[in-house]
């Protein structure tokens, strides 16, 4: 077993920086496979938190070699400000952070792309980071795009910057009235992160394979969650790449036939940022109080977090669409207050009763969730270390939750601390 991927089960911050960051400590490799810097994985640990945005979550782990894929969007000046702050926390990157030479670039029009459309009228406003990652992603299917290897050539990097930077500046311009910097200016912008990014630069799927080949053990780092997956969430009130593990394939040269493992990220409750659906959402005192015991404000905009009860349909569709077969719960802990807990097991639209995830955004936004309920514990479970040394309570709360889910707890954890976490098993 030396493949595996980590994959996020919800609307994405289920707690993947944390848990990847704990199974970093048995890899060799971590690789992120999709998204850009509209994420935001945390980790903590010797009393300090880090936010880590395009680096992959086991950099931290001084014996671990780091790659940015092909699948991801990269903003150059967003990357190098993560270097540098992590280079400042002492972390050494020379010969452990590779960045794939296929990786589309995220130019400046690229986020006015993203907050021109957010704020036009004739789009229904998906509440994106604005960090440019749809326009970034389009671009690149649609072929335009700019890529780190374009660092290479500096006069394809000039050809291919001037086609796009007409065609956006008069876009741009017309629509939103907006005026981009001159294209002289953005291309010694541009220049200016060559140096830096260059040597950083690399072919990483024959380096994956290689080190797949040596039999070293590989993490593929998810970012987002199964219901931003721009084909299998709430469309359109996704993201734009395929954050579920089939994206590891093609977001970073691995074939689905060296994959043995897939880890699902699930929170023991919901959340969501953004716009959108959201079935088990909680407008109430109970919402509230998970929001300000979970602190579930987002890792990148600093935007609060919808909050909902634990949503059996959402976890069942990512176990089959993912192929998950090792769970990670997180913010068990979030739920130590609770006289009463929710689980949504179906919809009810229009007398019908929905078990299967719909396309239709109508049955999501307007039907009725059908929930189970369950004691709460109303006894602290941090920093628990067993399974056994849990309430009651909350030992019949998971043990629902794994039969919903069908496959086994790696581990469940009870606060943001690597040491809050009770361990059920090795991954490799
Ligand atoms: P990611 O995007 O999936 O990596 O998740 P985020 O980092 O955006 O959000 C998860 C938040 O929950 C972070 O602030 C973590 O430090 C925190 N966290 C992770 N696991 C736990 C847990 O078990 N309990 C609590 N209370 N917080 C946790
Ligand atoms: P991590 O990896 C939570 C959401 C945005 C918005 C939608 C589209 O930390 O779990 P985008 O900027 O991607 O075009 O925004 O997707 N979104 C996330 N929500 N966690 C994330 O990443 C997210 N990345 C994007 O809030 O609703
Ligand atoms: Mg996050």
């Amino acid at each position: 077993m030396s493949v595996a991927v980590v994959v996020g089960m919800q609307w994405g911050d289920e707690g993947k920086g944390k848990v990847i960051d704990l199974l970093a400590e048995d890899a060799d490799v971590i690789a992120r496979y999709a998204g850009g810097h509209n994420a935001g994985h945390t980790i903590v640990f010797d009393g300090n938190q880090h936010i880590l945005h395009l680096i992959p979550s086991g950099i931290f782990h001084s014996g671990t070699l780091c790659v940015i894929g092909n699948g991801v969007v990269v903003d150059p000046a967003a990357l190098i400000h993560e270097m540098d702050l992590l280079k400042k926390a002492g972390v050494d990157l020379d010969g452990r952070l590779v960045i794939s030479d296929r990786a589309n670039i995220i130019m400046p029009y690229h986020s006015t792309f993203d907050k021109g459309r957010e704020n036009s009228s004739g789009f229904e406003k998906i509440g994106t980071t604005g960090r440019g990652i749809g326009p970034s992603y389009a671009d690149k299917i649609a072929r335009a795009g700019i890529r780190t290897c374009d660092y290479r050539d500096e006069g394809r990097l000039r050809k291919k910057l001037k086609a796009n930077y007409e065609e956006k500046s008069a876009i741009l311009k017309d629509l939103y009235g907006n005026e981009l910097p001159t294209y002289e200016c953005m291309f010694d912008e541009l220049m200016g992160f060559r140096e830096t990014i260059l040597k950083y630069i690399g072919d990483t799927h024959v380096l994956l394979r290689d080190q797949i080949a040596q039999n070293k053990k590989v993490l593929c780092e998810g970012a987002q969650g199964t219901m931003l997956d721009v084909d299998h969430g709430t469309y359109p009130f996704v993201t734009s790449s395929n954050s579920i593990s089939g994206g590891a394939c093609t977001g970073l040269g691995i074939p689905p036939t060296q994959i043995d493992r897939v880890v699902g990220v699930i929170k023991a409750y919901t959340t969501r940022v953004g716009e959108g659906p959201f079935p088990t959402e909680l407008h109430d005192s109970d919402g509230e109080k998970l929001r300000k015991e979970g602190h579930e404000f987002g890792s990148t905009t600093g935007r609060p977090r919808r909050c909902g009860w634990f949503d059996a349909v959402v976890a069942r569709y990512g176990i089959h669409l993912n192929g998950i077969d090792a769970i990670a719960l997180t913010k068990v802990d979030v739920l130590d207050r609770f006289d009463t807990l929710r689980v949504c097991t179906g919809y009810k639209y229009k007398g019908k009763i929905y078990e299967e995830m719909p396309a239709d955004l109508d049955i999501l936004g307007n039907g009725e969730p059908v929930y189970t309920e369950f004691a709460g514990w109303n006894q602290s479970t941090v920093g628990a270390e067993s399974f056994d040394q849990l309430p009651d309570n909350a030992k019949r709360y998971i043990d629902a939750l794994g039969k919903i889910l069908g496959v086994g707890f790696l581990m469940i954890s009870t606060g943001p601390g690597r040491e809050e976490t009770i361990h059920q098993g090795a991954l490799f």
